[in-house]
């Protein structure tokens, strides 16, 4: 059965009693290309709800790192300088909390002066290339729905000062975006609402991109990954990557040790004896509170969207699948009278597939802890937890000039 056929979909159907011929040829071939079957998802509050066994991860805490630090930063200062690490910006997402209508790292970030997210990372990024004396690629991923106003707000500031030739744009895919009863809704006469479809199949669309060639071109071993919205964002951290490399293991990801046993924030930890990362709303809360000799918590560090991935490891698991998380949010639609409404509050659902869930698929993952006043101010909402206010104060704290 087409879409269009199901009865329930009023939106799609309503549009298609107002539509012209030629308009219902285009929305048709549009909905024909669409693949629906994250639909199936719906309903099921998430669809990540068969976990396995969890236990706690030993992280690499601070005073080792202080301890080891010359030794770390010399192997990942080699990794750069010979080229063997790529640093990828997820910034395909559409930033619905923050409320822009363009992408989220052309937001000024300043007070005295104009400071821009993707400024401020791009600086981030040039303080490891000044230190190595090697420039590091940087692949950038957008959407469909801002990718131009990306690459052009890159050309328009002269890609902050980091040499062109070194980014890379590719864009993701999109998923189509539901009502909670999984009716599709409408964000125009002739295209049914989509939406970026999650973090996590960046590498795929990397592949589809073409970027393989190039990956190995410049003979890549490793990936830094990390999130548009964190202002104070180390990326490409030499001394990271060289932790990683020398335990030996596929990945590493920088964790913070957490602010309160209930803090929200997903645990790096081990599931069914593989790494993985359980959401705050997943752990019991005898995993909340379990305490080591010690006294500290034993699920005590959470994960803040920078990670470090073996290349090879990437390219085996490419083909697997990434569970689908139903998320609710915001969706612009066009009621079954033609008006076009624009919610103030959550109204339906958006299907995503995380990064975190490739953390899973690695056989060995290195929780690397982080100073979160010096490395993790995500801005999330304009004012309140996680917000451009709260992401001002610690680059204050950082002594950074905006
Ligand atoms: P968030 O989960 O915070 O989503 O993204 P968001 O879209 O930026 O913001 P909200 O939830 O609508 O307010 C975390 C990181 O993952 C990227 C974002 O750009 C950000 O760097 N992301 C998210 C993508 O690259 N693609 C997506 O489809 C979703």
């Amino acid at each position: 059965m087409k879409i269009w056929e199901d009865e329930k979909q009023c939106y799609i159907r309503a549009a298609m009693e107002r539509n012209t011929p030629e308009e219902n040829e285009i929305l048709k071939k549009n909905l024909e290309e669409t693949d629906w079957s994250v639909l199936e998802n719906i309903g099921r509050k998430d669809a990540v709800s068969d976990r396995g066994v969890f236990a706690p991860l030993e992280a690499v805490e601070l005073a080792e790192i202080r301890a080891r630090s010359a030794e770390f930063k010399e192997l990942g200062l080699k990794a750069i300088r010979e080229g063997r690490v790529g640093a990828v910006l997820l910034a395909g997402g559409q930033g619905t909390r923050l409320g822009l209508d363009r992408p989220k790292g052309t937001l000024n970030i300043g007070v005295e002066k104009e400071l821009f997210l993707f400024e401020q990372l791009v600086r981030n990024l040039m303080d490891v290339t000044g230190e190595a004396g090697a420039y590091i690629p940087l692949f950038v991923m957008t959407s469909r729905i801002n990718h131009q106003d990306t690459v052009d707000f890159f050309a328009e500031h002269s890609w902050f000062g980091y040499p062109q030739d070194h980014i890379r744009f590719f864009t993701q895919e999109m998923a189509p975006a539901c009502d909670y009863e999984g009716r599709v809704y409408m964000a125009s006469p002739t295209e049914a609402a989509m939406s970026p479809n999650g973090n996590g199949g960046w590498f795929g669309s990397m592949i589809r991109a073409g970027l393989l060639e190039d990956l190995h071109a410049r003979g890549t071993e490793w990936l830094n990954v990390f999130a548009v919205d964190n202002c104070l964002q180390r990326i490409a951290d030499p001394v990271f990557i060289g932790a990683t490399i020398a335990y030996g293991r596929e990945s590493g990801a920088k964790v913070v040790r957490k602010a309160a046993p209930d803090e929200k924030i997903g645990v790096l930890c081990t599931e069914d004896g593989r790494p993985s990362i359980v959401e705050y709303y997943e752990m019991t809360e005898e995993m909340v509170t379990a305490r080591k000799e010690d006294g500290s918590l034993k699920y005590g560090f959470g994960v803040i969207l920078n990670y470090l991935f073996s290349e090879k490891k990437l390219e085996e698991i490419a083909d697997r699948q990434l569970p689908v998380h139903v998320v609710e949010k915001k969706i612009p639609y066009l009621d079954t009278d033609g008006t076009m409404v624009k919610p103030d509050a959550p109204n339906g659902c958006k299907f995503e597939a995380l990064v975190l869930d490739m953390v899973h698929m690695m056989d060995g993952c290195v929780p690397y802890e982080v100073e979160r006043e010096r490395e993790f101010a995500p801005i999330k909402n304009l004012h309140g937890i996680d917000s451009l206010d709260s992401a001002r104060e610690l680059m204050r704290g950082c002594g950074i000039e905006f």
